[in-house]
Protein backbone atom coordinates (compact mmCIF):
# COMPACT_ATOMS: atom_id res chain seq x y z
CA UNK A 1 0.00 0.00 0.00
CA UNK A 2 1.22 3.81 -0.58
CA UNK A 3 0.00 6.70 0.39
CA UNK A 4 1.29 10.26 0.58
CA UNK A 5 1.26 12.86 2.72
CA UNK A 6 1.82 16.41 1.37
CA UNK A 7 1.68 19.61 2.55
CA UNK A 8 3.20 22.21 0.04
CA UNK A 9 4.63 25.27 1.45
CA UNK A 10 4.90 28.90 0.50
CA UNK A 11 2.59 29.55 -2.57
CA UNK A 12 0.42 26.49 -2.19
CA UNK A 13 -0.41 24.49 -4.92
CA UNK A 14 1.03 25.02 -8.09
CA UNK A 15 -0.72 22.38 -10.85
CA UNK A 16 1.77 20.62 -12.94
CA UNK A 17 1.67 22.96 -15.79
CA UNK A 18 3.13 25.68 -13.80
CA UNK A 19 6.32 23.82 -13.57
CA UNK A 20 9.36 24.93 -15.21
CA UNK A 21 12.41 22.21 -14.27
CA UNK A 22 14.44 24.59 -16.26
CA UNK A 23 13.25 28.03 -15.58
CA UNK A 24 15.95 30.83 -16.68
CA UNK A 25 18.47 31.77 -13.53
CA UNK A 26 17.72 29.20 -11.95
CA UNK A 27 20.87 26.47 -10.46
CA UNK A 28 20.74 22.95 -11.88
CA UNK A 29 19.29 19.86 -10.67
CA UNK A 30 22.19 18.34 -9.79
CA UNK A 31 22.08 21.13 -6.90
CA UNK A 32 19.16 19.44 -5.38
CA UNK A 33 19.83 16.41 -3.61
CA UNK A 34 17.43 15.19 -0.43
CA UNK A 35 18.96 13.52 2.19
CA UNK A 36 17.22 10.72 4.71
CA UNK A 37 18.66 9.77 7.89
CA UNK A 38 18.36 7.03 9.10
CA UNK A 39 18.39 4.14 6.79
CA UNK A 40 16.36 2.15 9.15
CA UNK A 41 15.26 3.26 12.37
CA UNK A 42 13.90 0.59 14.97
CA UNK A 43 11.05 1.93 17.39
CA UNK A 44 8.70 0.65 19.64
CA UNK A 45 4.92 1.29 19.47
CA UNK A 46 4.03 4.58 21.20
CA UNK A 47 7.33 5.83 20.26
CA UNK A 48 7.96 9.27 18.79
CA UNK A 49 9.33 8.85 15.51
CA UNK A 50 11.77 11.61 14.04
CA UNK A 51 13.15 10.53 10.30
CA UNK A 52 15.15 13.22 9.15
CA UNK A 53 14.94 14.67 5.69
CA UNK A 54 17.30 17.50 4.52
CA UNK A 55 17.92 19.26 1.34
CA UNK A 56 20.30 22.60 0.18
CA UNK A 57 18.27 25.58 2.19
CA UNK A 58 16.52 27.54 -0.54
CA UNK A 59 14.88 30.72 -0.92
CA UNK A 60 12.44 31.23 2.09
CA UNK A 61 9.83 32.99 0.23
CA UNK A 62 10.56 30.75 -2.95
CA UNK A 63 8.22 28.40 -3.90
CA UNK A 64 8.55 24.35 -3.21
CA UNK A 65 6.66 21.58 -1.72
CA UNK A 66 7.95 18.73 1.01
CA UNK A 67 6.33 15.62 0.88
CA UNK A 68 6.50 12.17 2.01
CA UNK A 69 4.70 9.06 0.99
CA UNK A 70 5.32 5.58 2.23
CA UNK A 71 5.13 1.91 0.79
CA UNK A 72 4.38 -0.41 3.43
CA UNK A 73 5.45 -3.61 4.51
CA UNK A 74 2.76 -5.53 2.55
CA UNK A 75 3.59 -3.42 -0.53
CA UNK A 76 0.45 -3.11 -2.31
CA UNK A 77 0.95 0.18 -4.94
CA UNK A 78 -1.97 -0.78 -6.49
CA UNK A 79 -4.04 0.84 -4.15
CA UNK A 80 -2.90 4.60 -2.85
CA UNK A 81 -4.57 7.54 -0.66
CA UNK A 82 -3.29 10.70 -0.11
CA UNK A 83 -2.98 11.80 3.35
CA UNK A 84 -2.49 15.46 4.76
CA UNK A 85 -0.24 16.45 7.74
CA UNK A 86 -2.30 16.23 11.16
CA UNK A 87 -2.70 14.56 13.75
CA UNK A 88 0.02 12.50 14.63
CA UNK A 89 1.96 13.01 11.54
CA UNK A 90 3.97 16.80 11.25
CA UNK A 91 6.76 18.12 10.08
CA UNK A 92 9.56 19.32 12.05
CA UNK A 93 9.18 22.87 10.78
CA UNK A 94 6.09 22.90 9.15
CA UNK A 95 6.26 26.51 7.71
CA UNK A 96 9.65 26.76 7.13
CA UNK A 97 10.91 23.54 6.22
CA UNK A 98 12.28 25.33 2.83
CA UNK A 99 14.36 28.32 4.40
CA UNK A 100 15.96 25.90 6.87
CA UNK A 101 16.52 22.93 4.12
CA UNK A 102 14.64 20.70 6.81
CA UNK A 103 11.84 18.76 6.21
CA UNK A 104 11.87 16.44 8.63
CA UNK A 105 9.04 14.00 9.69
CA UNK A 106 7.67 13.78 12.78
CA UNK A 107 5.39 11.02 14.21
CA UNK A 108 3.79 10.70 17.86
CA UNK A 109 2.50 7.81 19.43
CA UNK A 110 3.70 5.08 16.72
CA UNK A 111 1.76 2.20 15.78
CA UNK A 112 2.15 -1.59 13.92
CA UNK A 113 0.16 0.23 10.97
CA UNK A 114 2.87 2.76 10.67
CA UNK A 115 5.81 0.35 9.80
CA UNK A 116 7.27 0.71 6.48
CA UNK A 117 9.49 2.43 4.14
CA UNK A 118 9.02 6.02 4.30
CA UNK A 119 10.37 8.81 1.72
CA UNK A 120 11.16 12.22 1.56
CA UNK A 121 10.40 14.17 -1.77
CA UNK A 122 11.57 18.02 -2.29
CA UNK A 123 10.48 20.02 -4.92
CA UNK A 124 11.36 23.40 -5.45
CA UNK A 125 10.84 25.98 -7.95
CA UNK A 126 12.68 25.75 -11.17
CA UNK A 127 14.38 22.47 -10.00
CA UNK A 128 13.44 18.56 -10.55
CA UNK A 129 11.47 16.67 -7.89
CA UNK A 130 14.22 15.04 -5.97
CA UNK A 131 13.49 12.18 -2.86
CA UNK A 132 15.50 10.57 -0.92
CA UNK A 133 16.68 6.43 -0.63
CA UNK A 134 14.03 6.31 2.31
CA UNK A 135 14.01 5.47 6.40
CA UNK A 136 12.60 2.08 6.81
CA UNK A 137 10.57 2.41 10.07
CA UNK A 138 10.24 -1.14 11.89
CA UNK A 139 7.83 -0.88 15.31
CA UNK A 140 8.78 -3.33 17.87
CA UNK A 141 6.07 -4.50 20.66
CA UNK A 142 6.82 -4.98 23.97
CA UNK A 143 5.37 -8.65 25.63
CA UNK A 144 2.97 -7.98 28.37
CA UNK A 145 4.23 -9.23 31.93
CA UNK A 146 3.86 -12.96 31.50
CA UNK A 147 1.20 -14.93 33.38
CA UNK A 148 1.56 -18.28 34.78
CA UNK A 149 -1.76 -20.57 35.53
CA UNK A 150 -2.53 -23.99 36.29
CA UNK A 151 -3.70 -26.03 33.02
CA UNK A 152 -6.67 -27.78 34.50
CA UNK A 153 -7.04 -30.31 31.77
CA UNK A 154 -4.52 -33.01 30.33
CA UNK A 155 -3.55 -33.76 33.40
CA UNK A 156 -1.21 -36.75 33.89
CA UNK A 157 -1.11 -38.74 37.15
CA UNK A 158 1.44 -37.27 39.22
CA UNK A 159 2.00 -34.46 37.58
CA UNK A 160 0.49 -30.73 37.07
CA UNK A 161 0.68 -28.55 33.86
CA UNK A 162 1.62 -24.85 34.23
CA UNK A 163 0.96 -22.77 31.19
CA UNK A 164 2.95 -19.02 30.75
CA UNK A 165 1.45 -16.62 28.59
CA UNK A 166 2.33 -13.37 27.15
CA UNK A 167 0.82 -11.13 24.29
CA UNK A 168 1.51 -7.93 22.53
CA UNK A 169 5.17 -8.51 20.91
CA UNK A 170 6.35 -7.98 17.74
CA UNK A 171 8.26 -9.88 15.82
CA UNK A 172 8.09 -12.92 17.04
CA UNK A 173 8.97 -14.88 18.84
CA UNK A 174 9.79 -14.63 22.67
CA UNK A 175 11.89 -17.31 24.32
CA UNK A 176 10.26 -19.02 27.59
CA UNK A 177 12.78 -19.94 30.45
CA UNK A 178 11.35 -21.78 33.14
CA UNK A 179 13.25 -21.55 36.93
CA UNK A 180 12.00 -23.39 40.31
CA UNK A 181 14.12 -24.66 43.00
CA UNK A 182 14.27 -28.29 43.80
CA UNK A 183 11.50 -28.80 41.16
CA UNK A 184 12.31 -30.56 37.72
CA UNK A 185 10.15 -28.52 35.18
CA UNK A 186 9.79 -30.83 31.79
CA UNK A 187 8.76 -28.42 28.69
CA UNK A 188 5.79 -29.89 26.75
CA UNK A 189 6.86 -29.33 23.28
CA UNK A 190 7.52 -25.57 21.69
CA UNK A 191 5.85 -22.88 22.60
CA UNK A 192 2.92 -22.10 20.81
CA UNK A 193 2.73 -18.68 18.67
CA UNK A 194 -0.22 -17.03 17.12
CA UNK A 195 -0.99 -13.54 15.67
CA UNK A 196 -3.27 -11.46 18.09
CA UNK A 197 -6.44 -9.61 16.94
CA UNK A 198 -4.97 -6.11 18.31
CA UNK A 199 -2.01 -6.67 16.55
CA UNK A 200 1.50 -8.22 17.28
CA UNK A 201 1.89 -11.67 18.98
CA UNK A 202 1.11 -14.12 21.59
CA UNK A 203 2.43 -16.54 22.98
CA UNK A 204 2.21 -19.71 25.64
CA UNK A 205 4.48 -22.40 26.74
CA UNK A 206 3.34 -25.67 28.91
CA UNK A 207 5.49 -27.05 31.16
CA UNK A 208 4.67 -30.37 33.55
CA UNK A 209 5.47 -30.52 36.95
CA UNK A 210 5.93 -33.86 39.04
CA UNK A 211 3.49 -33.27 41.91
CA UNK A 212 3.66 -34.75 45.04
CA UNK A 213 1.27 -34.12 48.23
CA UNK A 214 4.66 -33.84 50.89
CA UNK A 215 5.73 -30.78 49.14
CA UNK A 216 6.01 -27.44 51.00
CA UNK A 217 5.11 -24.19 48.85
CA UNK A 218 7.00 -24.25 45.91
CA UNK A 219 7.89 -20.88 43.71
CA UNK A 220 7.81 -21.30 40.16
CA UNK A 221 9.25 -18.37 37.96
CA UNK A 222 8.83 -18.00 33.78
CA UNK A 223 10.79 -15.29 32.49
CA UNK A 224 10.49 -14.19 29.01
CA UNK A 225 13.27 -13.02 26.37
CA UNK A 226 12.44 -10.64 23.40
CA UNK A 227 14.26 -8.75 20.85
CA UNK A 228 12.61 -5.33 22.37
CA UNK A 229 13.69 -6.20 25.98
CA UNK A 230 16.94 -5.63 27.14
CA UNK A 231 16.15 -7.66 30.64
CA UNK A 232 13.67 -10.41 30.64
CA UNK A 233 10.25 -9.73 32.03
CA UNK A 234 9.85 -12.86 35.01
CA UNK A 235 6.58 -13.67 36.47
CA UNK A 236 6.38 -15.50 39.73
CA UNK A 237 3.97 -18.24 40.49
CA UNK A 238 3.41 -19.92 44.11
CA UNK A 239 2.51 -23.53 44.39
CA UNK A 240 0.58 -24.79 47.40
CA UNK A 241 -0.12 -28.17 47.91
CA UNK A 242 -2.58 -27.66 50.46
CA UNK A 243 -4.97 -25.56 48.30
CA UNK A 244 -5.40 -28.80 46.72
CA UNK A 245 -6.20 -30.81 50.05
CA UNK A 246 -4.93 -31.50 53.27
CA UNK A 247 -1.02 -32.62 52.75
CA UNK A 248 1.44 -33.75 55.54
CA UNK A 249 2.89 -30.70 56.32
CA UNK A 250 -0.60 -28.81 56.61
CA UNK A 251 -2.06 -31.52 58.80
CA UNK A 252 0.74 -31.01 61.31
CA UNK A 253 0.25 -27.04 61.28
CA UNK A 254 -3.25 -27.52 61.73
CA UNK A 255 -2.66 -30.32 65.10
CA UNK A 256 0.18 -27.26 66.11
CA UNK A 257 -2.55 -24.50 65.96
CA UNK A 258 -5.29 -26.78 68.20
CA UNK A 259 -2.52 -27.81 70.80
CA UNK A 260 -1.83 -24.06 71.12
CA UNK A 261 -5.37 -22.77 71.46
CA UNK A 262 -5.84 -25.84 74.16
CA UNK A 263 -2.61 -24.25 76.05
CA UNK A 264 -3.99 -21.10 75.90
CA UNK A 265 -7.78 -22.14 76.45
CA UNK A 266 -6.49 -23.90 79.92
CA UNK A 267 -4.14 -20.92 80.74
CA UNK A 268 -7.24 -18.55 80.62
CA UNK A 269 -9.05 -21.00 82.85
CA UNK A 270 -6.85 -20.99 85.37
CA UNK A 271 -6.23 -16.62 85.79
CA UNK A 272 -9.61 -16.60 87.53
CA UNK A 273 -8.77 -19.24 90.30
CA UNK A 274 -5.07 -17.92 90.39
CA UNK A 275 -6.50 -14.37 91.23
CA UNK A 276 -9.57 -15.32 93.75
CA UNK A 277 -6.34 -17.68 95.58
CA UNK A 278 -4.06 -14.58 95.72
CA UNK A 279 -7.08 -12.39 97.17
CA UNK A 280 -7.98 -14.65 99.63
CA UNK A 281 -4.01 -15.06 100.26
CA UNK A 282 -4.00 -11.21 101.64
C1 LIG B 1 16.01 18.96 11.28
O1 LIG B 1 15.14 19.15 12.39
C2 LIG B 1 15.12 18.10 13.32
C3 LIG B 1 14.04 18.40 14.34
O2 LIG B 1 14.23 19.63 14.98
C4 LIG B 1 16.50 17.98 13.94
O3 LIG B 1 16.52 16.94 14.90
C5 LIG B 1 17.53 17.71 12.84
O4 LIG B 1 18.83 17.66 13.37
C6 LIG B 1 17.43 18.75 11.77
N1 LIG B 1 18.28 18.33 10.65
C7 LIG B 1 19.19 19.13 10.10
C8 LIG B 1 19.96 18.54 8.99
O5 LIG B 1 19.36 20.26 10.51
C1 LIG C 1 -1.63 6.13 21.25
O1 LIG C 1 -2.34 5.35 20.33
C2 LIG C 1 -3.17 4.34 20.92
C3 LIG C 1 -3.81 3.56 19.80
O2 LIG C 1 -2.82 3.02 18.98
C4 LIG C 1 -4.22 5.02 21.81
O3 LIG C 1 -4.99 4.02 22.43
C5 LIG C 1 -3.51 5.85 22.85
O4 LIG C 1 -4.47 6.55 23.63
C6 LIG C 1 -2.58 6.85 22.19
N1 LIG C 1 -1.81 7.55 23.22
C7 LIG C 1 -1.66 8.87 23.21
C8 LIG C 1 -0.82 9.42 24.31
O5 LIG C 1 -2.16 9.57 22.37
C1 LIG D 1 21.06 6.59 -2.50
O1 LIG D 1 21.00 5.44 -3.33
C2 LIG D 1 21.78 5.55 -4.51
C3 LIG D 1 21.51 4.34 -5.39
O2 LIG D 1 21.50 3.17 -4.63
C4 LIG D 1 23.25 5.67 -4.12
O3 LIG D 1 24.06 5.82 -5.28
C5 LIG D 1 23.43 6.89 -3.23
O4 LIG D 1 24.77 6.97 -2.76
C6 LIG D 1 22.49 6.82 -2.05
N1 LIG D 1 22.56 8.08 -1.30
C7 LIG D 1 22.77 8.12 0.00
C8 LIG D 1 22.81 9.46 0.59
O5 LIG D 1 22.95 7.12 0.68
C1 LIG E 1 15.64 -17.14 21.37
O1 LIG E 1 16.24 -18.41 21.17
C2 LIG E 1 16.87 -18.56 19.90
C3 LIG E 1 17.35 -19.98 19.78
O2 LIG E 1 18.05 -20.37 20.92
C4 LIG E 1 18.00 -17.54 19.77
O3 LIG E 1 18.60 -17.65 18.51
C5 LIG E 1 17.42 -16.14 19.94
O4 LIG E 1 18.47 -15.19 19.91
C6 LIG E 1 16.66 -16.03 21.25
N1 LIG E 1 16.02 -14.72 21.31
C7 LIG E 1 16.05 -13.92 22.38
C8 LIG E 1 15.35 -12.63 22.27
O5 LIG E 1 16.64 -14.23 23.39
C1 LIG F 1 10.17 -14.55 42.32
O1 LIG F 1 10.76 -15.59 43.07
C2 LIG F 1 12.17 -15.49 43.18
C3 LIG F 1 12.68 -16.74 43.88
O2 LIG F 1 11.86 -17.09 44.94
C4 LIG F 1 12.50 -14.21 43.95
O3 LIG F 1 13.90 -14.06 44.05
C5 LIG F 1 11.93 -13.02 43.20
O4 LIG F 1 12.12 -11.85 43.92
C6 LIG F 1 10.43 -13.22 42.95
N1 LIG F 1 9.96 -12.15 42.09
C7 LIG F 1 8.80 -11.54 42.26
C8 LIG F 1 8.44 -10.51 41.25
O5 LIG F 1 8.05 -11.81 43.21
Amino acid sequence: MMWTLSLLLLGGFLPQAFMEPHAPGQTSDADLHVLQSPPSLVLTKGDQATLHCSFPAGDPNGKGAVSWHRVSLEEDTSSSRTLSFGGRFSLAYPKTSLGKGNGSLVISNISWKDAGTYFCKVWLWGKEEKQGNGTRLVVYGHPNQPEIYLQVHGQKEGTITLACRTFGFYPAPVNFSWHGSDVSLTALGPAELWESEAGGFQSIHYVAMPFSSTWDIKTITCSVRHVSLVEPLSSNYTYDPGERGLSGNQLMKYLNIIKISLVLGLLMSMIPTVGRKCRKMK
